[in-house]
């Protein structure tokens, strides 16, 4: 070889050619019928969306690396065209749009890429991820034969394109990524658009098949694709998807592993065992790459977040939470599901698959390739009842509603709703805003506020006046979420009610989304419409005085519309606005004269960025006003101590919008969900999941914390802007952060364990190892006490386990003797370890939690 003594030229020939192999050769994407072909090799896929801009630079490897340890080969973003494109031709590529660094992370992680380029991609982002400055384009109509629709689009597909092949980011070219995706969920919509619909699909697959990516295209929900793309599943559940032509393969492109959420609704989750019964469900039934939508949602950072009402968290329940965290056990669970499928793909897909029906609602698919090795998928669909099922003359035990696999077509490494991974509890930690130790006012003891106060109506020259109500985004044109429509009216100082002490009531019917009602600068009332009925109609009794009242109305949007046919022609803001209760009855004011401003004057001059901090004159105080309308809060703080994720707790704040050093944390209401709607104290996981099944946070805020990602934080001198509608008690704000506080896990002596570091397809059976838990706390923590342990027939979940009638007195000290003041330990149900002779009639279970710090 050569030593440290060798000439220049042989060194640099070296690491030239070190520089040469680590940029890896082309490779060949193809595909048949059973599945994508790399390279030759036909490939079982398992990926996980993760959306570039819904977190930060910083955090990307670390959840890349997340997904790559929870067995995830394939990383899927989409792009987001109105963060790219600002105005016609003005791009940006930066901080969290800086698309290439994104997929060069997932590249170095040695893992591959699913671009989903859209570029309209609905996700629950801002105006599908369409430009809105496009709507204005004359003559323009989104997603259909529209000659300026389709020449941007071309442009924007083009333009990205491109970028990646400069790049080298396309398999053909060395690159991660395997499969490009063009349009989204068009399906069901393309019939609403008529011929120009189905002209529009074909064009969007030329269009994109003629870009020569060397990579295949994918068209999601699309039932009328040509033969040159493949068309995608997109649900929660695509073992019985077929694509429309029988040389393509089975792929699922959006497996949804819980489900967003809407400011004032209750919060959706779906439990981990149907989320892992979905997918073997797939891959028994012949599916070969799944990917999970999402597998981290992350936050909608700013005003990114669509709707109207999407929360500015955009944790989707998925298996890393909004802040990074694995989510357990959803996370460990698919986890040791994957381990447990990539075990079965030679046989899955190079064998015939062999299907068997062992029961009403049971049946078996198993598949042997011409090696003899074996692979076994046997399921239950039964809802309620567990079963005994005979598959090749042994029985299997099948839980109700789950599915076993089989990766010799003998022992069953995994059933899907066996849940032996551990259970993390998360808590948000509260930390008092520290004052900031560098600030110049440190001698004052405790936080200094700094107060700005907004007017309600024209604060500056009016942007315009009509003598009727105009649409809101028509007006703002998405530059802002606020928009006064103001007027005065005249009371004449004989009426009635100025004497009888009766309000006037005030009836306002709005397209949406939210209104705050001012007159004479006090604050009337508000409304809002929902995630389910966006259009709303409210009344608030107003005080009025004799002669000239001013009427300001701040209509609000919380996010543009982001699916639907035709979506953006929804409008928002005020059709009709009524005063009740005067002499002459009712005064309809709508065709009044109207004048109007577009956003605020704090917005206008930014003053949450550093540039624009000083344009107001902020008044400092100890003590800043509470529960005022209309009002800016500045702080100067700390970081937090720690590296835990950091959570603004904003549950004594009214709605507004919220920045740290300049960067957009976004949208904060805490809006409550009714008491009213469906919650559930536990999930029943058995039977075909939907939205609103297991729900939770019924009478709670939808949204109470707002994720402030660590890499915005200096350790000092930190700049909170807090932009307050309808008043709020800015001392209450916390920023808490995020803590594992302790770790379960709960299984039976019989539950399925294999040495997986040493399991080969086709001697499962030697690797068979006694039931065992692994618990591990975060990095950095040490298990510091048992809370609770006992080997017998405890009772209760994760938080709340008892002692049931049977109980291994010595359990707590044996996990004592194993676990404690260790970063994570492993311990099996042995004879060594725990009385197996205890209730020998019992299958026994061991249930552990400890605490970690
Ligand atoms: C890629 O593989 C397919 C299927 O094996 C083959 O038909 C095709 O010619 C290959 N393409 C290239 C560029 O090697
Ligand atoms: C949304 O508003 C409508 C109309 O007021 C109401 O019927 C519905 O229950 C609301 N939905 C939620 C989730 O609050
Ligand atoms: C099952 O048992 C029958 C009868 O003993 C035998 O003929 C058959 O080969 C067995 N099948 C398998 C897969 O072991
Ligand atoms: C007060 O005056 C209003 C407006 O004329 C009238 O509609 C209302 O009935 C009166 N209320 C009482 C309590 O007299
Ligand atoms: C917005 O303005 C356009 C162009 O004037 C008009 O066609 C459209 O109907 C308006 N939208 C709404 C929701 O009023
Ligand atoms: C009420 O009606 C009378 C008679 O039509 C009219 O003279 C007066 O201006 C009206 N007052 C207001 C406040 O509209």
């Amino acid at each position: 070889m050569f030593t440290s003594m060798a000439p220049l030229p042989l060194l640099l020939f070296f690491l030239l050619s070190l520089l040469a192999s680590s940029s890896s050769a082309a490779y060949n994407v193809s595909y048949d019928t059973r599945s994508l072909i790399i390279d030759g090799q036909r490939k079982l896929l398992i990926s996980a969306a993760i959306h570039y801009p819904r977190s930060v630079p910083a955090m990307w490897p670390g959840l890349v690396q997340l997904a790559k340890e929870g067995g995830v080969d394939v990383i899927e973003t989409y792009v987001f065209w109105n963060g790219h494109e600002l105005s016609p031709n003005n791009y940006y590529f930066g901080g969290r749009y800086d698309l290439v660094k994104f997929c060069k992370i997932v590249q170095q992680a040695g893992m591959y890429l699913i671009l989903r380029i859209g570029p309209f991609v609905a996700a629950e982002w801002n105006f599908g991820g369409v430009p809105v400055w496009l709507h204005y384009v004359p003559g323009t109509v989104f997603r259909t034969d529209n000659e300026p629709f389709k020449y941007y689009m071309k442009k924007f597909t083009t333009l990205i394109v491109s970028m990646m092949k400069k790049e080298k980011l396309f398999a053909s070219q060395g690159g991660p990524i395997i499969l490009a995706q063009v349009e989204n969920e068009y399906g069901f919509y393309e019939s609403a658009y008529g011929e120009g619909g189905k002209r529009y699909t074909m064009w969007a697959a030329n269009m994109a098949v003629s870009q020569n990516t060397g990579v295949p295209w994918i068209m999601c929900q699309q039932f009328d694709p040509p033969d040159t793309v493949i068309d995608t599943c997109n649900s929660f559940y695509c073992d019985h998807f077929k694509p429309i032509s029988p040389n393509k393969p089975k792929l699922w492109t959006e497996n949804w592993p819980g489900w967003f959420k809407t400011f004032g609704a209750s919060d959706p989750h779906r439990p981990p065992e149907d989320v892992a019964f979905s997918v073997a469900r797939f891959f028994h039934k012949g599916g070969s790459l799944q990917n999970y939508y999402m597998y981290h949602g992350g936050t909608n950072f700013g005003r990114t977040s669509g709707g109207p009402f999407i929360t500015t968290s955009y944790d989707y329940d998925a298996p890393i939470d909004e802040y990074g965290l694995a989510r357990c056990p959803k996370w460990g669970h698919l986890k040791e599901l994957h381990r447990s499928i990539k075990l079965c793909e030679h046989a899955l897909l190079n064998g015939k698959p062999i299907s068997l029906s062992l029961g009403p609602s049971q049946e078996a698919d198993f598949y042997e390739d011409s090696s003899g090795a074996c692979a076994a998928f046997i399921s239950n669909m039964d809802e309620k009842n567990d079963k005994m099922v005979v598959f090749r003359n042994t029985s299997y035990f099948l839980p109700a509603w789950s599915v076993s696999i089989l990766p010799d077509c003998k022992n069953v490494v995994f059933n899907t709703a066996k849940v032996g991974s551990q259970t993390s509890v998360v808590e948000m930690v509260p930390t008092d805003l520290q004052p900031s130790t560098t600030a110049l006012n440190k001698d004052l003891n405790g936080l200094q506020w700094n107060v700005f106060k907004e007017k309600a109506g024209i604060w500056a020259a009016a942007d315009l006046t009509k003598n009727s109500l105009v649409d809101h985004i028509n007006t703002t044109k998405d530059t802002t979420d606020y928009l006064w429509y103001t007027t005065s009216f005249l009371v004449d100082g004989t009426e009635e009610f100025l004497k009888n002490s009766t309000s006037p009531m005030l009836v306002v019917e709005s397209k949406g989304h939210a209104m705050h009602v001012f007159i004479n600068q006090k604050l009337q009332g508000s409304g809002s419409g929902n995630g389910t009925v966006s259009p709303f109609k409210f009344r608030c009794p107003i005080s009025l005085k004799a002669g000239k009242n001013e009427i300001a109305l701040l209509s609000m949007t919380v996010g543009l519309q982001n699916a639907g046919a035709f979506y953006e022609w929804v409008g928002a803001g005020p059709t009709s606005v009524r005063i009740l209760g005067m002499r002459n009855g009712t005064v309809d004011l709508s065709t009044s004269r109207w004048t109007y401003k577009i956003g605020l004057q704090g917005e206008h001059l930014k003053i949450y960025d550093t540039n624009g901090l000083n344009s107001v004159s902020w008044v400092s105080t100890a003590e800043p006003p509470k529960h005022q309308p209309l009002t800016w809060y500045k702080a100067v703080v700390d970081s937090p101590p720690g590296k835990d994720p950091v959570g603004l707790d904003m549950i004594h704040m009214g709605k507004g919008l919220a920045w740290l050093n300049g960067n957009e944390i976004g949208r904060y209401w805490p809006r409550k969900a009714s008491k009213h709607e469906k919650c559930v104290q536990k999930c029943d996981y058995r039977g075909k999941f939907m939205p609103n099944k297991c729900n939770t946070g019924c009478g709670e805020p939808t949204q109470r914390w707002y994720h402030v990602p660590r890499s915005w934080f200096k350790p000092s001198g930190n700049t909170l802007v807090i932009f307050e509608e309808k008043g709020g008690d800015p001392t209450k704000i916390l920023l808490s952060t995020r803590k594992v506080s302790s770790v379960c896990a709960h299984i039976s002596e019989d539950h399925p364990s294999f040495d997986f570091e040493h399991l080969q397809e086709s001697a499962v059976g030697d690797y068979r190892k006694k039931a065992s838990i692994s618990l591990k706390c975060p990095a950095g923590t040490r298990i510091s006490g048992v809370k609770f342990a006992s080997f017998g027939d405890p009772a209760g979940t994760c938080g709340s386990y008892a002692v049931g009638e049977c109980h291994d007195p010595n359990s707590v000290s044996m996990v004592e003797k194993v676990c404690l003041n260790q970063n994570d330990c492993k311990l099996e149900i042995t004879k060594e370890n725990f009385n197996m002779k205890l209730c020998p009639s019992l299958v026994k279970r061991l249930a552990v939690e400890v605490a970690c710090s």
